[in-house]
């Protein structure tokens, strides 16, 4: 792959733009056998909580390494699943981290509780063990890491506060499925592990979620709240041949449908090429962009592997002349489909709102947020899509430098 300089004007001020169709930055892999598992389900007797299910969560959890997997209609759902069966009710405080998409901390709002927002180390952008520390309180329920862009978080550290504190760790890992932590899998570390199926997510299921654990009351915990509060599914009745269930406790109907667990089934067996896929295009960023002051590229600890969700750059704003808004416009202009993750949480104005008047400041996920542009990153982008994102970067950065 070659050097980063061109001198073309920019497309954002009239010049010709490195490519004419947006490249997304992120975007589904599907194959002709995927939608062959779909039409198949729609041919079957169960459309929703059939067969599909059970397979879809016993391959994800061997794959995971856990004794369980419970599916969800949703990360989202998901969340709140874990967030309630870990216990966390009105009155509670759960400690999180302010550079992440809102569902987050909405799960612990669903649950009547506050959500905490410690700031994150300069490093890897998550949640950082000694501010979790600072803010652990009475009324401390449970914690709630993000590995933010697939770079797991301080899982030991964390859990070893949690088990002196009697707190419970509830890893989101929407951006994490296939990253490992001092060689173990993601959704094996935490007491629950929540993933993501949304179509820019590894593997997708259109609308879709999972929630890891060992833990067998919270399995059993988890399956109840996705049906209402009952415990028996209606599969399971129609095979006993019973019709009597009681609702037990209030649930939702968060259930994931056959549909979608047959195509995350279906994806499965590529996972790992897929990953693999995505860590390649992080090295070709890294050996393009690694000269370059401008730019603050995504920290790797020895002891971890991401499974590279995102490829998000700091932007140093000491060296450019312009802001990450400018430089922002100027990719997009050049057709590479730039986003930005996150703004911190508790910035956004229902957040302000809600909580007016309390000192929350974290200071390094502020700074980040001003400096941060996520690159595209998903798994059929081509070395030449790479290459359109190295040769418009390099052309928007001469012009800023
Ligand atoms: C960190 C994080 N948590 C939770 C979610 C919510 O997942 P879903 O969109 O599947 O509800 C997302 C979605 O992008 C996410 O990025």
């Amino acid at each position: 792959m070659n050097s980063l300089s061109t001198s073309t004007v920019l497309a954002l001020f009239g010049g010709e733009p490195v490519r004419t169709t947006l490249l997304p930055y992120g975007h589904q892999s599907l194959t002709e056998d995927d939608l062959q598992a779909v039409l198949d389900v729609l041919r079957s007797d169960w459309i929703t909580t059939g067969p599909k299910i059970d397979e879809f969560e016993e391959v994800f959890a061997a794959y995971v390494g856990s004794k369980h997997a419970v599916s969800f209609s949703s990360g989202t759902a998901a969340l709140h699943g874990a967030v309630a069966v870990a216990g966390v009710e009105r009155g509670h405080e759960v400690i999180t981290t302010p550079l992440t998409f809102c569902a987050t901390a909405n799960s612990v709002l669903y649950q009547q509780a506050v959500p905490k927002f410690a700031d994150v180390t300069q490093d890897t952008l998550t949640l950082d063990p000694s501010e979790v520390e600072r803010l652990v309180s009475r009324q401390t329920k449970a914690i709630l890491p993000v590995d933010y862009a697939g770079h797991p978080a301080d899982l030991d550290e964390l859990l070893l506060l949690a088990e002196r504190e009697g707190l419970v760790v509830i890893e989101d890992a929407a951006h994490a499925l296939g990253a490992r932590y001092r060689s173990r899998s993601v959704g094996s570390v935490s007491h629950m592990t929540v993933f993501s199926f949304h179509p820019v997510k590894h593997l997708t299921t259109g609308e879709g979620g999972m929630v890891t654990t060992d833990n067998d009351t919270y399995a059993r915990q988890l399956r109840s709240f996705r049906n209402h509060g009952i415990d028996v599914d209606a599969r399971a009745r129609q095979t006993t041949g019973q019709w009597y269930y009681e609702m037990k406790t209030l649930g939702y109907n968060y259930r994931l449908t056959d549909i979608g667990c047959a195509l995350g089934l279906s994806q499965m067996p590529r996972l790992n090429k897929n990953i693999e896929r995505r860590r390649e295009i992080a090295k070709l960023y890294k050996e393009n962009f690694q000269t370059l002051d401008a730019l603050r590229l995504p920290f790797i600890r020895p002891d971890s592997e991401s499974s590279w969700h995102l490829y998000p750059v700091r932007i140093n704003l000491k060296v450019v002349q312009g802001t990450r808004d400018e430089i922002f416009q100027a990719l997009r202009a050049e057709g590479i489909g730039v986003n930005m993750h996150y703004i911190p949480v508790y910035l956004h104005p229902y957040y302000q709102d809600r909580f007016a008047g309390q000192d929350t400041s974290c200071p390094v996920a502020e700074r980040s947020y001003k400096e941060l542009i996520s690159l595209p990153m998903f798994q059929s982008m081509t070395d030449e899509d790479v290459q359109d994102v190295v040769t418009a970067v390099g052309k928007v950065i001469q012009h800023f430098s």
